[in-house]
């Protein structure tokens, strides 16, 4: 092999996202296919036996690109040497469970890995946060890094909102999701996000303009912006959960992987949530979703998008809803 492994952790391995992760990692498809790995798989102890599995399987792949697995539930063994963290280890919501409901279940979880990552993770190390509510987790985490890890090293998964977003505009104007580009989520993976196409194009033409000759107007086209395309995004999640009778998997894997892929090889445009330091007003050290480019070394918040009064409405009630989150993780105890 060319280069040393790249050691990529992921915890909650041994559940569903873990196992739509492992494989196309291990093949290739986040760091590319001149980039070795090694894969350090964290679970619970009830969730060993399943990362045991998935990882008898890696064997029986061959993939070249893997240099060795290691599973463990000692946070610190499974962070030792990071340069990788996908925190997706979490409880899911369930059928009628509010991710408000998640806040204490998951507040304890992540500490201890921020700390853990702080202790025993490469210099290098870059963490995004999957597991649910996942702007507050990556909040938590960042606080329990510090002061050893900077915290925009740490950011949460909206790419899995922004395609969808994507995939929604396609198919209403009637297009591959390749021909759209501009789309940018903000705020909070939940409800409240603001899927915002205002600054979107479908082959270099406004994704306003063509809905609008697509659906005979533009009062129209606004009508279905509100009224159908922001809340079918913002509650996608809920709705796979209603269909699928759990919350989304392989779409999210396939997210995670591009976010990784994407802050690490670069991008000119995408979704992230990363670390405020006050861009549009949103208050200081919120993990909030922006529009954002990457150079391939870490996400970047794309400064000076407009917004207009009602865009941004929906970003500050999204952005509320961080705040309330971070004030009732605070009233834990844990920040
Ligand atoms: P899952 O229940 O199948 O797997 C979670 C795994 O995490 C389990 O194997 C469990 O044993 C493990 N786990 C629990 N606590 C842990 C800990 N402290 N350390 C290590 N492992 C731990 O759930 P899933 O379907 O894989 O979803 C995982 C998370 O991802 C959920 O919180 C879900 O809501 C979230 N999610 C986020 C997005 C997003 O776009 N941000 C999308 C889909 C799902
Ligand atoms: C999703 O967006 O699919 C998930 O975050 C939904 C959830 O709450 O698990």
């Amino acid at each position: 092999m060319a280069s040393a492994p790249t050691t990529v952790t992921i915890t909650g391995a041994g559940g569903q996202i873990g196992y739509a992760l492992l494989f196309r990692i291990a093949a290739g498809d986040m760091l590319g296919t001149d980039r070795p790995v090694r894969l350090r798989l964290l679970e619970i102890p009830q969730g060993l036996r399943a990362a045991e599995g998935a990882a008898l399987e890696l064997q029986d792949c061959a993939f070249p690109l893997l240099h060795d697995v290691d599973i463990t539930d000692d946070p610190l063994t499974a962070f030792q040497g990071a340069n990788i963290a996908l925190l997706v280890g979490a409880r899911p919501r369930g059928p009628g469970m509010e991710r408000a409901d998640l806040l204490a279940a998951n507040a304890g979880i992540f500490g201890p890995q921020g700390a853990a990552i702080g202790a025993v993770a490469a210099d290098d190390v870059r963490v995004v946060v999957v597991g649910n509510p996942a702007n507050t987790n990556a909040l938590i985490a960042a606080a329990s890094a510090a002061p050893h890890v900077p915290a925009d090293r740490f950011s949460a998964l909206t790419r899995l909102d922004h395609s969808r977003a994507v995939g929604q505009l396609a198919e209403a104007i009637g297009v591959g999701p390749g021909a759209i580009e501009g789309v940018a989520i903000w705020g909070n993976h939940s409800a409240t996000q603001f899927p915002d196409v205002s600054h979107a194009r479908v082959d270099g033409m406004p994704v306003l303009d063509a809905l609008a000759e697509r659906l005979g107007g533009q009062d129209a086209a606004t009508a279905w912006l509100d009224d159908v395309f922001i809340p079918r995004v913002a509650k996608r999640g809920a709705e796979i959960i209603e269909v699928r009778g759990s919350s989304s998997v392989a779409s999210a894997a396939n997210a995670a992987i591009e976010h990784v892929r994407d802050e690490q090889r670069g991008t000119p445009w995408t979704s992230a949530a990363v670390l405020s330091r006050g861009e549009y007003g949103v208050p200081e050290g919120l993990v909030c979703s922006f529009p954002v480019t990457s150079d391939g070394d870490g996400y970047r918040i794309v400064e000076g998008v407009g917004l207009d009064a009602r865009g941004r409405r929906r970003f500050e009630a999204s952005v509320a809803e961080l705040v309330a989150e971070r004030d009732a993780v605070r009233a834990l105890g844990v920040l």
